[in-house]
């Protein structure tokens, strides 16, 4: 395969219309993402179709901005990578044929990438020459998973929640306490200012490497049914979400520190939207210091979704799997490569 240096990627699998240049796998030249959060707040959550028509709308654009902030054009790609799935349906083929249409205009390969894999490349695009194995704690809006990393593509599927991803949890106990959307940096913020150890909430699935987190919401939405005045109090509702936020970073963590000396990992790789929680950063830190690992959490740009992890994960993809046929479709409910359910 001749040599590959610049990809561009494209990201659309949810409400994010992003486009990046990524040099190498490794070098981010320019990482534009236009957010779609003001069209959907009012309706407190991702309207589908409304996703996919503004990516229409925003993905020239964006993919332009990424050109001109490189300073960069197409004639300098040498592949497009697009992600494929999971994500919605729509959306996704945004994306990937745009991604189809430039790769045919520049005479270049096209690679589909799961998003998944890419959110992993969103913190190893850091470090590429990281000592393996790793355990990875994928925290989105999407998906909650914690998983063994024995080599590129060579992924285990430790644990993973049974109902409500983290991100999801965030975003629905957001609401309770009337914040806006999305909810997890605002829970972030008020947990700030609150107490973690106000409330006692339950620390769910002692003992196994899943996840759970509806019991959470709902012990959350049950205290705020019996003292309805902390939504009115001063530091009320900072109280509840520090302490929401306190069991839910303690679930996480717990089973991060159980996944890593189960597979004896070098590294706590943290990823995923909620990977940008300051609690969980600091948590998962302090546990690599107390146990004798590396931490290697993805920066806050390259948390939330993004099209730099794209056009990283793209490249490793091309390097072993070589391109992606053009007839090749998108999977919304794709799961992570190579892993095992
Ligand atoms: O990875 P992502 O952008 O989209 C998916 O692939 O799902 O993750 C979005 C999720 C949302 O649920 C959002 O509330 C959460 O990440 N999130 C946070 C924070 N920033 C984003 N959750 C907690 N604390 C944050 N600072
Ligand atoms: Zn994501």
């Amino acid at each position: 395969m001749p040599t590959l240096k610049a990809v561009l990627g494209l990201e659309t699998s949810c409400d994010e219309t992003a486009a990046a240049l990524v040099d190498e796998g490794r070098i981010v030249r320019a990482s534009v993402v236009s957010s779609q959060i003001d069209l959907h707040a009012r309706y407190g959550g991702v309207v589908p179709e409304i996703a996919s028509r503004a990516h229409l709308e925003l993905i020239g654009p964006v993919v332009a901005e990424a050109f001109e902030s490189a300073g960069s054009t197409l004639n300098a790609v040498d592949a497009v990578a697009a992600c494929s799935g999971p994500g919605l349906a729509g959306a996704l083929l945004v994306g990937v044929t745009a991604a189809k249409a430039l790769a045919l205009v520049a005479g270049v390969p096209y690679v589909g990438v799961n998003h998944l894999e890419a959110h992993l490349y969103g913190a190893w695009l850091q470090n590429p020459d990281l000592k393996l194995p790793v355990v990875m704690l994928l925290v989105s809006g999407g998906h909650t998973l914690l998983v063994a990393v024995d080599g590129r593509g060579k992924y285990r599927v430790l644990g993973e929640t049974v109902d409500d991803a983290a991100g999801e949890a965030f975003d629905k106990v957001a609401r309770l306490l009337g914040f806006g959307y999305p909810g997890g940096p605002e829970v972030d913020r008020h947990a700030r200012i609150g107490s973690p150890t106000a409330v006692d909430f339950p620390r769910a699935m002692r003992g196994s490497l899943n996840f759970s987190f509806a019991g959470l919401k709902t012990a959350v939405a049950l205290h705020l049914r019996e003292h309805p005045e902390v939504l009115t109090s001063e530091f009320g509702v900072d109280d509840i979400a520090a302490s929401f936020q306190a069991a839910a970073v303690d679930q996480l963590r717990e089973k991060l520190a159980a996944a890593a000396d189960m597979v004896n990992a070098t590294t706590l790789v943290l990823g995923g939207g909620v990977a940008a929680n300051s609690a969980l950063r600091s948590s998962v830190v302090e546990l690599a210091e107390t146990t004798g690992r590396d931490a290697l959490l993805a920066p806050l740009e390259l948390c939330t979704d993004n099209a730099a992890m794209i056009a990283a994960a793209g490249w490793w993809r091309l390097q072993s799997d070589g391109p992606t046929p053009l007839s090749a479709g998108i999977d919304p409910s794709a799961r992570l490569p190579g892993s095992t359910p």
